[in-house]
Protein backbone atom coordinates (compact mmCIF):
# COMPACT_ATOMS: atom_id res chain seq x y z
CA UNK A 1 0.00 0.00 0.00
CA UNK A 2 1.35 3.38 -1.16
CA UNK A 3 0.06 6.51 1.53
CA UNK A 4 -1.48 9.36 -0.67
CA UNK A 5 0.51 12.67 -0.28
CA UNK A 6 -1.09 13.87 2.87
CA UNK A 7 -1.26 10.33 4.69
CA UNK A 8 1.79 11.73 6.75
CA UNK A 9 0.47 14.75 7.83
CA UNK A 10 -2.25 12.52 10.58
CA UNK A 11 1.29 10.80 11.28
CA UNK A 12 2.95 13.91 11.99
CA UNK A 13 -0.10 15.44 13.86
CA UNK A 14 0.10 12.09 16.00
CA UNK A 15 3.93 12.54 17.14
CA UNK A 16 3.49 16.39 18.13
CA UNK A 17 1.01 14.86 20.46
CA UNK A 18 2.97 12.11 21.32
CA UNK A 19 5.85 14.33 22.27
CA UNK A 20 3.86 17.06 24.27
CA UNK A 21 1.94 14.33 26.15
CA UNK A 22 5.54 12.63 27.19
CA UNK A 23 6.72 16.17 28.27
CA UNK A 24 9.69 16.60 25.77
CA UNK A 25 8.13 18.91 23.94
CA UNK A 26 6.45 22.44 25.10
CA UNK A 27 7.33 25.02 22.67
CA UNK A 28 4.45 25.82 19.96
CA UNK A 29 7.01 26.60 17.53
CA UNK A 30 9.14 23.05 17.44
CA UNK A 31 5.56 21.53 17.23
CA UNK A 32 4.68 23.47 14.36
CA UNK A 33 8.12 22.71 13.15
CA UNK A 34 7.68 18.85 13.54
CA UNK A 35 3.80 18.36 12.21
CA UNK A 36 4.80 20.39 8.98
CA UNK A 37 7.85 18.50 7.99
CA UNK A 38 7.56 15.05 6.05
CA UNK A 39 10.09 12.48 8.07
CA UNK A 40 9.54 10.08 5.46
CA UNK A 41 10.67 12.01 2.68
CA UNK A 42 14.21 12.48 4.19
CA UNK A 43 14.43 8.78 5.71
CA UNK A 44 12.71 6.61 3.00
CA UNK A 45 14.25 3.93 4.10
CA UNK A 46 15.61 2.68 7.25
CA UNK A 47 17.42 -0.36 8.16
CA UNK A 48 16.59 -2.78 11.29
CA UNK A 49 18.88 -5.13 13.15
CA UNK A 50 17.54 -8.88 12.69
CA UNK A 51 18.67 -11.75 15.36
CA UNK A 52 21.28 -12.89 13.66
CA UNK A 53 22.99 -9.39 13.85
CA UNK A 54 22.64 -8.69 10.10
CA UNK A 55 20.33 -5.67 8.60
CA UNK A 56 17.03 -5.22 6.42
CA UNK A 57 16.21 -2.30 4.80
CA UNK A 58 12.63 -1.14 5.31
CA UNK A 59 10.54 1.06 3.38
CA UNK A 60 8.55 4.20 5.26
CA UNK A 61 5.99 4.61 3.32
CA UNK A 62 2.55 3.17 3.67
CA UNK A 63 2.89 0.69 6.37
CA UNK A 64 5.88 2.11 6.99
CA UNK A 65 4.85 5.81 8.11
CA UNK A 66 3.99 4.35 11.75
CA UNK A 67 7.80 3.66 12.27
CA UNK A 68 8.87 6.71 10.45
CA UNK A 69 6.96 8.56 12.82
CA UNK A 70 7.38 6.62 15.91
CA UNK A 71 10.19 7.90 19.15
CA UNK A 72 12.54 5.49 17.07
CA UNK A 73 16.29 6.19 16.34
CA UNK A 74 16.19 4.95 12.33
CA UNK A 75 19.36 3.80 10.93
CA UNK A 76 20.03 5.01 7.82
CA UNK A 77 23.13 4.03 6.54
CA UNK A 78 25.41 1.05 7.67
CA UNK A 79 28.92 0.35 6.50
CA UNK A 80 30.28 -3.09 5.27
CA UNK A 81 31.76 -4.21 8.44
CA UNK A 82 27.93 -3.86 9.79
CA UNK A 83 28.24 -1.02 11.98
CA UNK A 84 25.52 1.95 11.77
CA UNK A 85 27.64 5.14 10.57
CA UNK A 86 24.30 7.48 10.47
CA UNK A 87 20.71 8.00 11.91
CA UNK A 88 17.71 9.86 12.00
CA UNK A 89 17.84 10.99 15.68
CA UNK A 90 14.94 9.81 17.99
CA UNK A 91 12.64 12.92 17.84
CA UNK A 92 11.91 12.67 21.83
CA UNK A 93 15.53 13.48 22.08
CA UNK A 94 15.84 15.53 18.81
CA UNK A 95 13.17 17.75 20.30
CA UNK A 96 14.81 18.01 24.10
CA UNK A 97 18.27 18.71 22.39
CA UNK A 98 16.08 22.02 20.08
CA UNK A 99 14.41 23.19 23.00
CA UNK A 100 17.59 22.96 25.36
CA UNK A 101 19.03 25.02 22.98
CA UNK A 102 17.17 27.87 23.43
CA UNK A 103 17.13 29.51 19.71
CA UNK A 104 15.68 32.53 18.78
CA UNK A 105 14.10 34.67 16.02
CA UNK A 106 17.40 35.64 13.70
CA UNK A 107 19.67 33.06 15.34
CA UNK A 108 22.23 31.79 13.26
CA UNK A 109 22.68 27.87 14.07
CA UNK A 110 25.66 25.65 12.89
CA UNK A 111 24.58 21.52 13.13
CA UNK A 112 27.44 19.44 12.86
CA UNK A 113 25.95 15.72 11.57
CA UNK A 114 23.62 15.95 9.18
CA UNK A 115 22.13 12.37 8.36
CA UNK A 116 19.51 12.47 6.77
CA UNK A 117 18.32 16.23 7.07
CA UNK A 118 15.48 15.68 9.46
CA UNK A 119 16.84 17.97 11.94
CA UNK A 120 17.90 20.65 9.22
CA UNK A 121 14.44 20.60 8.29
CA UNK A 122 13.26 21.61 11.45
CA UNK A 123 15.55 23.87 11.95
CA UNK A 124 14.95 25.74 8.63
CA UNK A 125 11.32 25.59 9.47
CA UNK A 126 11.78 27.43 12.92
CA UNK A 127 14.62 30.11 11.72
CA UNK A 128 14.46 30.21 7.95
CA UNK A 129 17.01 28.67 6.13
CA UNK A 130 19.18 31.11 5.71
CA UNK A 131 20.24 30.68 9.09
CA UNK A 132 20.71 27.09 9.18
CA UNK A 133 24.26 25.31 8.26
CA UNK A 134 24.61 21.97 8.42
CA UNK A 135 27.91 19.66 7.64
CA UNK A 136 28.60 16.05 7.66
CA UNK A 137 31.67 13.82 7.03
CA UNK A 138 29.46 11.59 4.33
CA UNK A 139 29.03 13.54 1.14
CA UNK A 140 26.91 10.66 -0.14
CA UNK A 141 24.46 11.80 2.42
CA UNK A 142 25.05 15.36 2.02
CA UNK A 143 23.87 15.04 -1.06
CA UNK A 144 20.73 12.62 -0.39
CA UNK A 145 19.86 15.15 2.43
CA UNK A 146 20.20 18.36 -0.06
CA UNK A 147 18.15 17.15 -3.06
CA UNK A 148 15.48 15.98 -0.05
CA UNK A 149 15.54 18.99 1.62
CA UNK A 150 15.41 21.04 -1.57
CA UNK A 151 12.43 18.47 -2.94
CA UNK A 152 10.11 20.00 0.08
CA UNK A 153 11.40 23.96 -0.63
CA UNK A 154 14.21 23.69 2.14
CA UNK A 155 17.27 25.14 1.26
CA UNK A 156 19.51 25.46 4.19
CA UNK A 157 23.18 25.68 3.39
CA UNK A 158 25.03 22.36 3.77
CA UNK A 159 28.57 20.82 3.38
CA UNK A 160 30.38 17.81 3.26
CA UNK A 161 33.64 17.97 5.73
CA UNK A 162 35.08 16.83 9.07
CA UNK A 163 32.99 18.68 11.76
CA UNK A 164 36.00 18.74 13.84
CA UNK A 165 36.89 22.04 12.02
CA UNK A 166 33.18 23.56 12.21
CA UNK A 167 32.49 25.61 9.40
CA UNK A 168 34.25 29.36 9.21
CA UNK A 169 33.28 30.24 6.31
CA UNK A 170 30.00 31.35 7.76
CA UNK A 171 30.92 31.73 11.67
CA UNK A 172 29.96 33.28 13.42
CA UNK A 173 27.01 30.85 14.73
CA UNK A 174 24.32 31.90 17.58
CA UNK A 175 23.94 28.37 18.63
CA UNK A 176 26.04 24.93 17.44
CA UNK A 177 24.89 21.56 17.79
CA UNK A 178 26.17 18.08 17.50
CA UNK A 179 24.61 15.42 16.96
CA UNK A 180 28.01 13.03 16.87
CA UNK A 181 29.96 12.86 20.09
CA UNK A 182 33.12 14.38 20.77
CA UNK A 183 35.70 13.01 23.29
CA UNK A 184 36.41 16.72 23.16
CA UNK A 185 34.55 19.78 21.99
CA UNK A 186 37.44 21.30 19.66
CA UNK A 187 37.92 25.13 20.23
CA UNK A 188 37.02 25.77 16.64
CA UNK A 189 34.05 25.12 18.04
CA UNK A 190 34.00 28.39 19.95
CA UNK A 191 35.87 30.59 17.58
CA UNK A 192 32.96 30.11 16.02
CA UNK A 193 30.00 31.06 18.65
CA UNK A 194 29.05 34.57 19.09
CA UNK A 195 29.66 35.79 22.64
CA UNK A 196 27.35 34.84 24.63
CA UNK A 197 26.03 31.93 21.86
CA UNK A 198 25.48 28.26 22.81
CA UNK A 199 26.65 24.91 21.89
CA UNK A 200 24.98 22.00 22.78
CA UNK A 201 27.28 18.32 22.22
CA UNK A 202 27.37 14.68 23.30
CA UNK A 203 30.64 14.66 25.44
CA UNK A 204 32.03 11.19 25.44
CA UNK A 205 35.43 9.92 27.45
CA UNK A 206 35.30 6.25 27.10
CA UNK A 207 32.43 3.99 25.69
CA UNK A 208 28.97 5.70 26.67
CA UNK A 209 30.57 7.45 29.27
CA UNK A 210 29.67 10.83 28.94
CA UNK A 211 26.41 12.77 27.79
CA UNK A 212 24.92 15.91 26.35
CA UNK A 213 26.64 19.05 27.62
CA UNK A 214 25.35 22.55 27.15
CA UNK A 215 28.19 25.32 26.85
CA UNK A 216 28.28 29.14 27.04
CA UNK A 217 30.85 30.52 25.28
CA UNK A 218 32.50 33.83 27.36
CA UNK A 219 35.48 35.65 26.20
CA UNK A 220 38.13 33.02 27.02
CA UNK A 221 36.21 30.02 27.55
CA UNK A 222 32.78 27.82 26.85
CA UNK A 223 31.75 26.56 30.07
CA UNK A 224 28.69 24.67 31.44
CA UNK A 225 26.71 22.05 33.03
CA UNK A 226 25.54 17.98 31.98
CA UNK A 227 22.08 17.36 30.73
CA UNK A 228 19.51 16.00 33.35
CA UNK A 229 18.41 13.16 31.46
CA UNK A 230 21.34 10.86 29.65
CA UNK A 231 21.63 10.92 25.99
CA UNK A 232 24.25 8.98 23.40
CA UNK A 233 25.05 9.76 19.76
CA UNK A 234 26.98 7.73 17.45
CA UNK A 235 31.21 8.57 17.76
CA UNK A 236 32.38 11.83 15.43
CA UNK A 237 34.95 9.57 12.90
CA UNK A 238 37.64 10.43 10.85
CA UNK A 239 39.20 10.12 7.70
CA UNK A 240 42.43 8.74 9.06
CA UNK A 241 40.73 6.52 12.20
CA UNK A 242 42.31 3.12 12.80
CA UNK A 243 40.17 0.38 13.68
CA UNK A 244 40.31 -0.71 17.38
CA UNK A 245 39.60 -5.13 17.49
CA UNK A 246 40.23 -7.07 20.52
CA UNK A 247 43.35 -6.83 22.03
CA UNK A 248 45.54 -9.93 23.18
CA UNK A 249 45.27 -10.50 26.66
CA UNK A 250 48.72 -9.71 28.05
CA UNK A 251 49.86 -11.00 31.98
CA UNK A 252 48.97 -13.66 33.74
CA UNK A 253 45.34 -13.94 35.41
CA UNK A 254 44.43 -12.85 39.18
CA UNK A 255 40.94 -13.51 40.59
CA UNK A 256 39.06 -11.87 43.13
CA UNK A 257 35.45 -10.67 43.80
CA UNK A 258 33.43 -7.29 43.56
CA UNK A 259 30.42 -5.93 45.03
CA UNK A 260 30.22 -2.91 42.59
CA UNK A 261 27.56 -3.09 39.71
CA UNK A 262 29.28 -5.51 36.57
CA UNK A 263 27.77 -3.62 33.62
CA UNK A 264 27.50 0.50 35.01
CA UNK A 265 27.57 1.72 31.35
CA UNK A 266 24.16 0.58 31.78
CA UNK A 267 22.99 0.94 34.79
CA UNK A 268 25.18 3.89 37.00
CA UNK A 269 25.84 6.32 34.07
CA UNK A 270 27.22 8.60 36.78
CA UNK A 271 29.40 5.95 37.97
CA UNK A 272 30.44 5.01 34.01
CA UNK A 273 31.97 8.63 33.73
CA UNK A 274 34.06 8.94 36.53
CA UNK A 275 35.60 5.68 36.18
CA UNK A 276 36.42 6.39 32.22
CA UNK A 277 38.13 9.96 33.54
CA UNK A 278 40.81 7.82 35.75
CA UNK A 279 40.48 4.41 33.09
CA UNK A 280 43.15 4.63 30.52
CA UNK A 281 42.49 5.35 26.84
CA UNK A 282 41.28 4.17 24.61
CA UNK A 283 39.01 1.57 26.47
CA UNK A 284 36.89 -1.32 24.76
CA UNK A 285 34.84 -3.26 27.07
CA UNK A 286 32.59 -6.05 25.63
CA UNK A 287 30.90 -9.48 26.27
CA UNK A 288 32.26 -12.70 26.50
CA UNK A 289 29.50 -15.23 25.11
CA UNK A 290 28.04 -18.49 26.68
CA UNK A 291 29.51 -21.24 23.39
CA UNK A 292 26.37 -22.73 23.74
CA UNK A 293 23.32 -20.49 23.89
CA UNK A 294 25.45 -17.39 23.12
CA UNK A 295 23.95 -14.92 25.69
CA UNK A 296 26.45 -13.21 27.87
CA UNK A 297 28.35 -14.34 31.02
CA UNK A 298 30.64 -11.76 31.55
CA UNK A 299 31.43 -8.39 30.77
CA UNK A 300 35.38 -7.22 29.53
CA UNK A 301 37.26 -4.21 29.09
CA UNK A 302 40.76 -3.95 27.95
CA UNK A 303 43.39 -1.12 26.91
CA UNK A 304 46.08 -0.79 24.88
CA UNK A 305 48.65 -1.74 26.80
CA UNK A 306 46.94 -6.02 26.85
CA UNK A 307 45.54 -4.97 30.52
CA UNK A 308 42.29 -6.30 30.90
CA UNK A 309 39.28 -7.88 33.20
CA UNK A 310 36.48 -9.83 33.04
CA UNK A 311 33.73 -9.36 35.27
CA UNK A 312 30.96 -12.17 35.57
CA UNK A 313 27.48 -10.60 35.12
CA UNK A 314 25.82 -13.50 37.81
CA UNK A 315 26.15 -12.28 41.18
CA UNK A 316 26.55 -14.71 44.44
CA UNK A 317 24.28 -15.31 47.09
CA UNK A 318 25.95 -12.28 48.64
CA UNK A 319 25.57 -9.77 45.65
CA UNK A 320 29.38 -9.83 44.67
CA UNK A 321 30.63 -11.45 41.43
CA UNK A 322 33.99 -12.44 40.27
CA UNK A 323 36.63 -10.25 38.50
CA UNK A 324 39.27 -11.92 36.63
CA UNK A 325 42.14 -9.32 35.46
CA UNK A 326 45.42 -9.22 34.15
CA UNK A 327 48.18 -7.01 32.37
CA UNK A 328 50.16 -4.01 34.16
CA UNK A 329 47.15 -1.55 34.79
CA UNK A 330 44.41 -2.92 37.03
CA UNK A 331 41.19 -1.55 35.63
CA UNK A 332 38.59 -2.81 37.49
CA UNK A 333 40.36 -0.95 40.78
CA UNK A 334 39.06 2.69 38.63
CA UNK A 335 35.15 1.45 38.29
CA UNK A 336 35.34 0.43 42.15
CA UNK A 337 36.68 4.23 43.03
CA UNK A 338 34.33 5.80 40.98
CA UNK A 339 31.38 3.80 42.74
CA UNK A 340 33.05 4.70 45.91
CA UNK A 341 33.68 8.41 45.40
CA UNK A 342 29.73 8.82 43.59
CA UNK A 343 28.66 7.39 47.07
CA UNK A 344 30.90 9.94 49.15
CA UNK A 345 29.76 12.73 47.13
CA UNK A 346 25.59 12.02 47.66
CA UNK A 347 25.70 10.06 44.36
CA UNK A 348 25.23 13.59 42.18
CA UNK A 349 23.32 13.62 39.44
CA UNK A 350 24.40 14.94 35.89
CA UNK A 351 23.44 18.67 36.09
CA UNK A 352 25.85 18.72 39.13
CA UNK A 353 28.96 18.11 36.79
CA UNK A 354 30.16 20.90 34.57
CA UNK A 355 32.66 20.83 31.50
CA UNK A 356 34.94 24.03 30.98
CA UNK A 357 36.92 23.86 27.95
CA UNK A 358 39.70 26.63 26.81
CA UNK A 359 41.82 26.97 24.03
CA UNK A 360 43.95 24.65 25.37
CA UNK A 361 42.63 22.58 28.11
CA UNK A 362 39.22 20.94 29.08
CA UNK A 363 38.01 19.90 32.21
CA UNK A 364 35.43 18.23 34.44
CA UNK A 365 34.17 19.44 37.38
CA UNK A 366 31.57 18.95 40.03
CA UNK A 367 29.47 21.58 41.32
CA UNK A 368 31.96 23.93 40.56
CA UNK A 369 34.73 25.07 38.10
CA UNK A 370 37.35 25.23 40.27
CA UNK A 371 36.26 21.50 41.95
CA UNK A 372 37.86 20.08 39.21
CA UNK A 373 37.90 16.17 38.68
CA UNK A 374 39.45 15.46 35.51
CA UNK A 375 42.15 17.88 33.12
CA UNK A 376 42.91 16.71 29.50
CA UNK A 377 45.13 18.67 27.28
CA UNK A 378 44.14 19.50 23.29
CA UNK A 379 46.31 17.73 21.48
C1 LIG B 1 23.00 10.57 14.51
S1 LIG B 1 23.54 11.00 12.92
C2 LIG B 1 22.91 12.62 12.68
C3 LIG B 1 21.43 12.71 12.61
C4 LIG B 1 20.95 13.94 11.87
N1 LIG B 1 21.15 15.16 12.62
C5 LIG B 1 19.53 13.79 11.40
O1 LIG B 1 18.71 14.67 11.67
O2 LIG B 1 19.26 12.80 10.70
C6 LIG B 1 25.25 11.36 13.15
C7 LIG B 1 25.91 11.88 11.91
O3 LIG B 1 27.20 12.37 12.24
C8 LIG B 1 27.99 12.20 11.09
N2 LIG B 1 29.41 12.34 11.41
C9 LIG B 1 30.26 11.42 11.95
N3 LIG B 1 31.50 11.92 12.03
C10 LIG B 1 31.45 13.19 11.56
C11 LIG B 1 32.40 14.21 11.38
N4 LIG B 1 33.69 14.02 11.68
N5 LIG B 1 31.98 15.40 10.89
C12 LIG B 1 30.69 15.60 10.55
N6 LIG B 1 29.73 14.65 10.67
C13 LIG B 1 30.11 13.47 11.18
C14 LIG B 1 27.60 10.83 10.60
O4 LIG B 1 27.95 10.65 9.23
C15 LIG B 1 26.11 10.83 10.84
O5 LIG B 1 25.40 11.17 9.69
Amino acid sequence: MISTDTEWVGYAARLVATLTDSGDLHDPAWAAAIANTPRHLLVPTAYQQQHDGSWAEVGTNGPGLELVYSLATLVTKVDAAGCATSSSTKPDLMVRMLEVLDVHDGHRVLEIGTGTGYNAALLCHRLGAGNVFSLDVDAGLVAAARDRLAAMGRHPQLAARDGIDGWPHHAPYHRIIATCSVPRVPWAWAQQLTLGGTLLADVKFGPDAGNLVLLHRHHDRLEGRFTRRWAAFMTMRHDNDTTLGWRPKAGTSHQRITTVPAQPWNTDRVVWLLACLALPAPLLHGYLLDPVIRTPTAATLSVPDGSWCEIDLTTTDNGSQQVREGGPTPLWVHVEQAYHYWHHCDQPTWERFGLTVTSDTQTVWLDHPRNVLHRSDHP
